[in-house]
């Protein structure tokens, strides 16, 4: 495992942290209403026939920082949102970031030999203007870089506050998650590399912390990641390629590819500063998460004893709601992993707490994984079928 310095401040635009993340939906209405109901979020902005959207429906749901934006296609034949959608299933299309000094960001990007999916565009409404230009990550993946200080409506020009009442989620047990800590991307096979240096060139993004498949690995598969951020270091973007450990079995990194298509965000990590309150809610709220063996937590509480490390959380606490512990001499972080939120074994979410450690559960990948990889076999995913 590695961590890495961030070198001098670039010399161009700020990036300030994740604005929202828009998926590609079947049916942008049920999955607001399923991560409102399962995750904790609230309607919150809406753009549709409504209020003049003639081509795609936008449904808008947020929790603290956190904004989601489902869309899908209103009329048959959408060049966009139909390809994504049949080749990828419902996943992520866009990660949008709030920076400031937008033109000098795209200026660089452009010189940088970035695929510029639209160039500097304004919007503007009776609340004032945004400025915008999209990028092209890795697979069909994209970055709208977004330039908001001059504007004070809800959320952005075209949307209207949500119609849905809130007073049904809100009469469901609080969950309290509150900021995106990271938003991890899956590639093929040696893909990672470049996808990570497309961060370093474009963006001018730096290193944070990498781990290889010396240190990931099961009997059956093994995962390299290397997490790239902005200089501020408030937007993390682990990057992940699949590595084999064992010639017959499918590590869960190419399963996500051959699933998606191609490279795609597999997971959304959302911060809170109370875990064992926020698991207590999704679990009731109907959230399934992937579950720890007892024997996760034997050998944690030897390891644990061992260390400096004081937990401040119940243990057995911790241990039935399946919660993950990673630590080291400084300080640790507790984590957890949704199951897929579709039928696809795709994208998933993580709920994080941070105390003094800014890892991404290293400790915890191989008690991850093979949780992971029982789900995997009951997909009929593990091994191949030669
Ligand atoms: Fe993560």
């Amino acid at each position: 495992m590695s961590t890495f310095d961030r070198g001098a401040k670039p010399d161009i635009g700020t990036f300030v942290a994740f604005d929202h993340i828009r998926f590609i939906v079947g049916n942008a209405k049920q999955a607001a209403y399923w991560y409102c109901a399962n995750f904790g979020f609230e309607p919150f902005a809406y753009k549709g026939l409504e209020t003049g959207s003639r081509v795609s429906a936008q449904h808008a749901v947020r929790q603290n920082k956190i904004i989601f934006v489902f869309e899908s296609a209103l009329l048959p034949d959408n060049n966009e949102l139909a390809p994504h959608l049949s080749q990828h299933g419902d996943g992520v299309r866009d990660v949008v970031f709030e920076v400031e000094d937008l033109d000098s960001i795209i200026a660089h990007a452009k010189k940088a030999g970035a695929k510029i999916i639209k160039d500097i565009t304004e919007e503007s409404d009776e609340s004032g203007r945004v400025r915008y230009a999209t990028l092209q990550t890795y697979g069909d993946t994209l970055h709208t870089l977004l330039e908001r200080k001059s504007y004070s409506g809800l959320f952005l020009p075209g949307f209207k506050a949500h119609p849905m009442p809130k007073t049904f989620f809100q009469g469901l047990p609080h969950v309290g998650l509150n900021f995106i800590d990271h938003c991890v991307g899956n590639q093929p096979d040696l893909e990672m590399t470049s996808a990570v240096e497309w961060y370093e060139n474009v963006l001018k993004f730096h290193r944070f912390w990498s781990v290889d498949d010396s240190m990931i690995h099961t009997e059956y598969s093994a995962l390299r990641s290397i997490v790239v951020t902005n200089f501020e270091e408030t937007i993390k973007m682990p990057i992940n390629e699949p590595a084999s450990s064992n010639k017959k079995a499918i590590s869960q990194i190419q399963e996500f590819v051959d699933y998606y298509g191609g490279s795609g965000v597999q997971h959304i990590a959302l911060n809170t500063s109370d875990i064992l309150k926020a698991i207590e809610a999704l679990r009731a709220r109907g959230c399934e998460f992937l579950t720890i063996p007892d024997a996760y937590y034997t050998n944690l509480r030897e390891r644990l004893a061992n260390s400096p490390i004081k937990v401040a959380e119940n243990l057995d606490h911790l241990q039935k709601l399946h919660i993950l512990v990673d630590f080291d001499e400084n300080g640790y972080l507790l984590q957890i992993f949704s199951k897929p939120c579709q039928d696809r074994p795709t994208l998933f979410l993580e709920i994080i707490q941070r105390q003094n450690h800014q890892g991404f559960g290293a400790g915890n990948f191989k008690a991850l994984f093979e949780s992971i990889e029982l789900e995997q076999e009951k997909r009929g995913n593990l091994f191949r079928k030669d």
